[in-house]
């Protein structure tokens, strides 16, 4: 099946026929990728200007970024040069800053292999790296000229990853398209689904519909992405990104922001209801240990998307809508926090 997934934003997102070989980049182009995709897709991807990161989050630094500028340049990547990231988000974030900042910008194509990086990274022109201070510090908005997608790479991708992924196209679901949410909850995907490539479409097309109208993240029509996301990056931080992957990180807070939304008397939702979607997908829906909710709390009071008083929430009201929703008072979060998960 041949699918393509329409836009205005400028960029084709375009998926490549299946195929048991993987053979989708412009040689002329400069590749960047990392040392375990490297290890997998070494012929599919062989060229003279390849450029191999050490896998992980750790790559996306200021000491990588620069190495790898310094490569692509050496590599004789001129303006008019093209950037290609194969990998998984990280790949694709730092490749894509890489691309924007070169030569004031060049233009780059992402393929993404992670199914994260399929159905959120790849999209949204989102790229950037991590600073001390925080993730995601530096960065730009840089769309990428095409993303080109072939959901055969998802075979090779380790499990926990998939499932990691899964966490946000559950997301789609409950922020957007109840159809998505239902069909999720009467069959498990997985890599095996016949209907996992239009499934994914699906979600890079919400995603694309989503940021088309706030590209920049200045209206606030944007933040219903983060559904999810205001306890979840919070648990990652008092994790020190150590043992949660993000996925789960998620599923625990959309379980959470559901009960914040319940208690706030905004939603009818069931928190219960939203756990066991997680569950069929073997995603957490409380933490695994002991949390200081008290420095969960002070976290999410920092957090940059706060407008005035109390925590600015993206909360879902009814299956397949999400709102932003300012003023939530953080003692009633707490509340809610310790109810859940102790
Ligand atoms: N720009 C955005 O809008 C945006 C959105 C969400 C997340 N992100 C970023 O994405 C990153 C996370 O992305 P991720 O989960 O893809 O992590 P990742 O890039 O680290 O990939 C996860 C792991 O899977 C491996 N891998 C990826 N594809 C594979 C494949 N096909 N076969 C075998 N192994 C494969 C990678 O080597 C890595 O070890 C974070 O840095 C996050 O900040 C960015
Ligand atoms: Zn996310």
């Amino acid at each position: 099946m041949d699918i393509n997934v329409d836009g205005s934003s400028g960029y084709e997102v375009r998926f490549l026929p299946s195929d048991s070989t993987w053979d989708g980049i412009d040689r002329s182009g400069v590749v960047i990728t990392d040392s375990n995709l490297h290890s997998i897709y070494r012929e599919s991807i062989s060229t003279e200007r390849l450029v191999v990161i050490g896998a992980g989050e750790a790559s996306k630094s200021p000491e990588v970024y620069l190495s790898v500028v310094d490569q692509v340049l050496s590599l004789g990547l001129k303006r008019n040069g093209v950037i290609w990231a194969f990998g998984g988000g990280v790949v694709g974030d730092l490749a894509g800053f890489v691309a924007a900042t070169v030569h004031r910008g060049v233009d780059f194509v992402q393929v993404p292999t992670s199914l994260l990086a399929m159905v959120d990274s790849s999209v949204g022109g989102k790229v950037g790296i991590d600073l001390r201070h925080g993730k995601n510090l530096l960065g730009a908005f840089h769309n990428p000229k095409e993303v080109r997608l072939s959901i055969d790479l998802l075979k090779t991708l380790p499990p926990e990853h998939f499932t990691n992924g899964m966490a946000e196209v559950i997301k789609y679901g409950w922020i957007w398209d109840v159809e998505l949410l239902d069909n999720l909850k009467s069959e498990r995907l997985s890599i095996e689904s016949t209907d996992l490539q239009e499934v994914v479409a699906r979600c890079i097309s919400i995603k694309r519909d989503v940021v088309e109208a706030d590209f920049e993240e200045k209206s606030g029509a944007r933040a219903i992405l983060n559904f999810g996301h205001t306890v979840g990056h919070a648990l990652e931080t008092l994790d020190g990104y150590s043992n949660l992957l993000h996925g789960e990180a998620i599923a625990i807070g959309m379980v959470a922001e559901a009960a914040i939304a319940y208690r706030a008397g905004i939603s009818e939702i069931d928190p219960f209801d939203v756990a066991e979607i997680f569950d069929l997908y073997d995603l957490p829906v409380r933490p695994k240990s002991e949390i200081e909710l008290s420095r969960l709390i002070e976290l999410m009071t920092g957090d940059k998307k706060n407008i005035g008083d109390g925590l600015s929430l993206s909360l879902v009201t009814v299956p397949g809508e999400c709102k932003l929703c300012h003023g939530v008072e953080p003692d009633m979060v707490q509340s809610v926090l310790a109810d859940l998960w102790t």
